[in-house]
């Protein structure tokens, strides 16, 4: 028998402490929340996908009256920026939340299990770590990849 501890490897930092690049994708994921559409969870999300051709791509949540077909705001980002933009590879993904107060989380969400599969596919396309930027109003969480947060991810068959 052999037992494996994963780790799962984060920085803490302020908005001050981040890069101009960093800094520039939280704003467009704080900006993105504004397109959140989340009348039963009043829980609004953005992300902003910034591309390896400069652009940045904000999505928000969706929801809907069936619930299941309601989606995250990182998917409706990724999937947004790749049926856009299918030659450019993804470089940074960065995700910020409002509460029903409408006040931005102080602590950072992380995306759900199904966001994260998904993203893991772009960063597999890149052929190169996606940092994933996690932004609270306390601190903001920086992930060095996708993969970083999905341990024994499926990514082939
Ligand atoms: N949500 C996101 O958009 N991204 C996340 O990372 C977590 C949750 C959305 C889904 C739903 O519309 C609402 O937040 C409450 O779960």
């Amino acid at each position: 028998m052999r037992h494996e501890t994963i780790k799962l490897e984060l920085t803490a930092a302020g908005y001050d402490e981040l890069t101009e690049r960093e800094r520039l994708l939280v704003d467009a994921a704080r900006a993105a929340v504004e397109g959140s559409y989340a009348p039963y969870s009043n829980f609004h999300v953005g992300a902003a996908v910034l591309l390896d051709n400069g652009e940045i791509v904000k999505g928000a949540n969706q929801e809907n009256a069936a619930t299941p077909s309601s989606l995250c705001a990182e998917r409706t980002a990724a999937y947004w920026a790749h049926a856009n933009f299918p030659a450019a590879r993804f470089e940074a993904i960065a995700i910020a939340a409002r509460d029903a107060s409408g006040r931005e989380v102080e602590a950072p969400i992380s995306p759900c299990g199904a966001c994260r599969q998904a993203l893991l596919q772009y960063e597999t396309l890149a052929g190169r770590d996606v940092k994933v930027i996690l932004a609270g109003s306390r601190e903001i969480y920086i992930a060095p990849s996708v993969k970083s947060l999905l341990p024994l991810a499926f990514t082939e068959f």
